[in-house]
């Protein structure tokens, strides 16, 4: 199983690198770890992605508004919300490699009548969940010395997996999982990216890299509501760039240091905030589904009360299943009146709303569904991802890999060929191409190679439909439209092309 799996993300990195849909960044100076780039077709998907959302929560609703705020805020914004004291991962070094670990990722393996010397060993949940698995993760991080005494204590049946896998509590008496050295004791470690504004580089002109979105909402709370007729219950939408110093940058853009949030702030009257967070919960959860997260690795979850942070009277993850494991995807948390709150404190200001209809003052409950776009696109990408069988144009079959993206966030939506570069099929396809193309469309002009390769390239690329003109082209004016999932080819006139497609965008 997690060699299938493994292969499966092998392969989806492979044909992103291949197709264009992500690169390393910079990765003519070696790449730089946590980074990425999305190269012309996952600019595309990602942009149909935040196109979707934006649509979906802003245009098409009447309590919903947008914004668009600055990256680099007043650092006070980050003392209220809790960034500056609380946004941190404990960390341990090694002091041998100089390795760097999260401690709440290192998991201890004991070794009976050794000593009981533990060693800890930086992995994920899912891994530790089963002794094999965990065995197996150690021996591909482990040095040689390492590895023989796992081999040593298991042949002798003396290799105890402790568990349950909770976060290592002595790390000063653990070994490093690379290189056996010694660890030292955790410490703090503030995943907030500093810089400095204006010429002086001191303590008094420290600025950060947001971390999340959701801090610019409320800080522009009263302003949207002084500037707007908006009455409660109402959300501020706004989806930007975030950036987190993460430790381990891992699973390839899943967690990065630089990414895009979709984030709903929606402001309630206290006694409404229970309906909404289920309201927000379900629709956030439909959201994926509609767009194509349809098999059974998409979930929800509610969070034990013993997981929510002390002012959230619920939270639940919309998560999913990649390849490396179920992870979250989005989280939708009742927050309480805490973050206004908070920013009254520390800027002086009222965040007071004025009920007309019961005439009370108070500060708003708020719903807050946050959710990653770089995540959501990964998900899409792996859920996409398809090896089956499809007939060349000689009638035999022959494997391809399909992407089979919802039309609606396909980077290219139609693809167009002349099915010979010759009487006059060219002029026609270039003819239908040009009109899709002006009704704004994302399409594809193909005439090189012979059909059925062209039909592979664009089910790789995820295009749902590739339009060809052929020889009854030339006699009857109709175009075979082939569906990149089913394979049917329906026979069209050429002039209902652009109908046809933007019918099926929808
Ligand atoms: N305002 C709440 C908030 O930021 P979060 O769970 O820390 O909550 C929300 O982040 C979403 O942002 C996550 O569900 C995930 O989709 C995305 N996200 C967070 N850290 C990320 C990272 N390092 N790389 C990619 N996406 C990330």
């Amino acid at each position: 199983m997690a060699e299938q799996t493994n292969d499966l993300m092998d392969k989806l990195v492979a044909l992103c690198k291949r197709r264009g849909f992500i690169f390393q960044s910079s990765e003519i100076y070696g790449g730089i770890n946590g980074f990425w780039d999305y190269g012309p077709l996952g600019v595309e998907l990602k942009r149909n992605v935040k196109n979707a959302w934006w649509e979906d929560i802003v245009r098409k609703r009447s309590d919903m508004v947008g914004l668009d705020c600055s990256i680099i805020m007043n650092p006070k914004v980050w003392e209220a919300s809790g960034h500056v004291a609380g946004f941190t991962d404990p960390l341990v070094d090694c002091t041998a490699c100089k390795g760097r670990f999260r401690a709440d990722q290192l998991f201890t393996v004991r070794f009976l009548g050794e000593g009981d010397q533990p060693i800890h060993v930086a992995t994920s949940d899912q891994d530790a969940e089963d002794a094999e698995a965990f065995c197996q993760v150690l021996r591909g991080k482990a040095n040689s010395k390492i590895r023989r005494r796992i081999d040593q204590a298991e042949k002798k049946g003396t290799l105890k997996i402790d568990g349950p896998f909770s976060p290592m509590d002595r790390p000063g008496e653990s070994l490093c999982p690379s290189c056996g050295g010694a660890l030292t004791e955790a410490r703090k470690f503030n995943m907030m990216f500093k810089t400095y504004v204006g010429a002086l580089e001191d303590s008094s002109s420290v600025a950060y890299l947001r971390p999340e979105t959701a801090q610019g909402i409320f800080a522009n709370y009263k302003n949207v509501l002084d500037t707007t007729r908006l009455k409660l219950p109402f959300g501020i939408a706004q989806i930007g760039k975030s950036f987190r110093n993460e430790i381990n940058p891992r699973n390839y853009t899943f967690r990065s240091r630089e990414f895009e949030q979709m984030e709903i702030e929606f402001f309630c009257r206290p006694a409404e905030a229970d309906q909404w967070y289920t309201y927000w919960r379900d629709s956030r959860f439909q959201w994926y589904v509609d767009l194509g997260l349809r098999s059974d690795r998409l979930r929800l979850r509610d969070h034990e009360a013993d997981e929510l942070a002390f002012y959230a009277r619920a939270c639940a993850d919309v998560e999913y299943a990649f390849p490396f494991g179920t992870t979250e995807l989005e989280g939708i948390a009742n927050r309480t009146n805490y973050d206004l709150t908070q920013h009254q404190q520390f800027s002086g200001r009222d965040m007071a709303y004025f009920d007309d209809e019961t005439k009370e003052r108070f500060i708003p409950h708020v719903i807050e569904p946050s959710g990653g776009v770089d995540r959501a696109t990964l998900a899409f990408l792996c859920e996409a991802y398809c090896e089956d069988e499809a007939p060349d144009e000689h009638g035999n079959p022959q494997s391809r890999t399909v992407m089979k993206l919802h039309p609606r966030i396909a980077p290219i939506k139609a693809a167009v060929f002349p099915l010979v570069k010759k009487e006059g099929m060219p002029e026609v396809a270039e003819r239908i191409h040009a009109e899709l193309k002006s009704a704004g469309l994302a399409v594809f002009y193909d005439e090189k190679g012979a059909v059925g390769r062209r039909y592979r390239r664009q089910d790789e690329a995820g295009t749902p439909f590739c339009v060809t003109v052929d020889g009854q082209t030339l006699q009857d004016q109709t175009v075979t439209i082939r569906d990149r999932d089913t394979l049917v080819q329906d026979r069209i006139a050429a002039d209902k092309v652009l109908a046809y497609v933007t019918e099926r965008l929808r």
